[in-house]
């Protein structure tokens, strides 16, 4: 304890101390903390009020209880700690998640059509043209369109929705492997993450019963575009997964859609009919992640409550950001390119994934811009991968009960360096060959 800083005379000095440690780095993600028994004993304070700042401390997402294995630090506890380190310069960074830049539509003219007198308070929070086109595109493709609003992205869209509704200690239902920053986000809530196993076609029926079962509140899925698997949800999976769904029509049901036209596979939708839910449509992987701007659709009373909650915070997303994105959705040559941007990814995903069947490796990647691949070892994997110059991410971080395997962004992966990523990793799975090529 001493060795941490953890001290104080009451609740709230133990949960700044605590906090402080992590802030400061003397206490790392993963690192167990004292029994509440022990520290009660070690601090000379009573157990109840111990518990009491583990309860705050997991209430915030600083800390979280792993059952027999005591009380930890949470994978990322939302507080400034030094950001993930960027892949050394002399490797090739196949571990980000992001869109190929030269499959993003240029800003520039699209900047140059902007209005130029200063946008002020007292606007309107969403430009009608904006969502005029947002509307359009979600019945041109079959989906729900409810009431739209606009968010900052598709992460922050997720979270408003799930304060919209849910309070901490409420279970989210969240896919399994599935996207580290929402098992993140929905820690740092204060929420518990029941998983639902997946496979290529999204999250399984009977396995989503099961956590339904477990008594949800909420269901976060990626209906296409998964990551980190690539799954995406058919007409066939949707009618399965809508019809158990229908069985507890007071869960909220998420949908992110944060590749959108750039996915590669078309969007089907939980929602249709159902008393809450949310539809997020993001423009991070088509029109690029800085744009930071996401649609909300979603029943009359979420995105009453997502609104106006916004109006009473950041009022709502820039203008700016708004108008450049409504510019460019009105721009015919954007679709192209998107259509192209959507055709390219699923080429390069393709060529990943046959390179690695000729060495006998099984990977997923059926829409998005990742390729998963299952391996006995993540480390070793993404080790010998880094020797051989390549960065990729450990799927550590992406699972909850599923088993190991490593995360490949094909997104700007030429077909050629497909083969060598495929030899280098087969290499690391088969010493023999290793050892014969070394
Ligand atoms: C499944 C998923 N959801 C959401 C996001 C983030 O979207 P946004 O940038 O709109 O918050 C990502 C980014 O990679 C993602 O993979």
């Amino acid at each position: 304890m001493a060795q941490y800083g953890i001290h104080g005379s009451g609740a709230s000095d133990v949960v700044t101390s605590v906090e402080t440690a992590i802030r400061e780095g003397r206490l790392a993600a993963g690192a167990p903390l004292p029994t509440v028994r022990a520290l009660a004993r070690g601090l000379g304070l009573s157990p109840t009020t111990i518990a009491a700042a583990y309860r705050a401390l997991r209430v915030r997402g600083l800390v979280h209880a792993q059952g027999r294995r005591g009380t930890r630090i949470s994978p990322r506890p939302p507080l400034p700690i030094r950001p993930l380190a960027p892949a050394p310069a002399h490797l090739r960074d196949l571990s980000r998640g992001n869109p190929d830049p030269a499959l993003v539509p240029s800003l520039r003219p699209a900047l140059a059509r902007l209005a130029r007198h200063p946008g002020l308070y007292g606007e309107p929070a969403n430009r009608p043209e904006l969502l005029a086109l947002a509307g359009r595109q979600l019945t041109r493709e079959g989906l729900p369109r409810g009431v739209l609003t606009v968010v900052g992205g598709a992460l922050d869209g997720i979270e408003r929705v799930l304060q919209a509704h849910l309070r901490p200690g409420d279970r989210v239902a969240l896919e399994d492997p599935g996207y580290v920053a929402v098992f993140d986000l929905v820690a740092a809530l204060g929420l518990v993450a029941e998983p639902v196993a997946i496979d290529d076609g999204g999250p399984r029926p009977e396995d989503l019963t099961r956590a339904l079962r477990a008594g949800v509140e909420a269901f976060v899925i990626t209906p296409r575009a998964q990551n980190p698997t690539g799954a995406s949800v058919d007409a066939s999976r949707a009618r399965q997964l809508r019809a158990v769904l229908a069985r507890q029509p007071g869960v909220l049901v998420i949908e992110d859609d944060h590749a959108g036209p750039v996915a590669g596979a078309p969007a089907f939708s939980l929602c249709h009919g159902r008393e809450r839910w949310a539809l997020v449509r993001s423009v991070s992987k088509s029109l690029g992640p800085d744009l930071r701007l996401a649609i909300l659709a979603g029943d009359p009373t979420t995105v009453a409550r997502v609104e106006g909650r916004q109006s009473v915070g950041t009022g709502w997303v820039s203008h700016l950001l708004q108008d450049l994105v409504t510019t460019l959705w009105s721009d015919p040559a954007t679709d192209a390119l998107l259509r192209r941007a959507a055709e390219t990814y699923a080429t390069r995903r393709g060529a990943l994934v046959r390179a690695l069947a000729t060495h006998g490796i099984a990977a997923h990647a059926g829409s998005g811009l990742n390729v998963w691949i299952p391996v006995p070892e993540e480390a070793t994997v993404v080790a010998a991968l880094a020797e051989a110059g390549w960065a990729v991410r450990a799927g550590e971080r992406y699972r909850l009960r599923s088993g190991p395997a490593v995360r490949v962004t094909a997104a700007a992966l030429a077909p050629r360096d497909a083969e060598r990523v495929a030899a280098a990793l087969a290499r690391s799975l088969c010493p023999e060959r290793r050892r014969a090529s070394a």
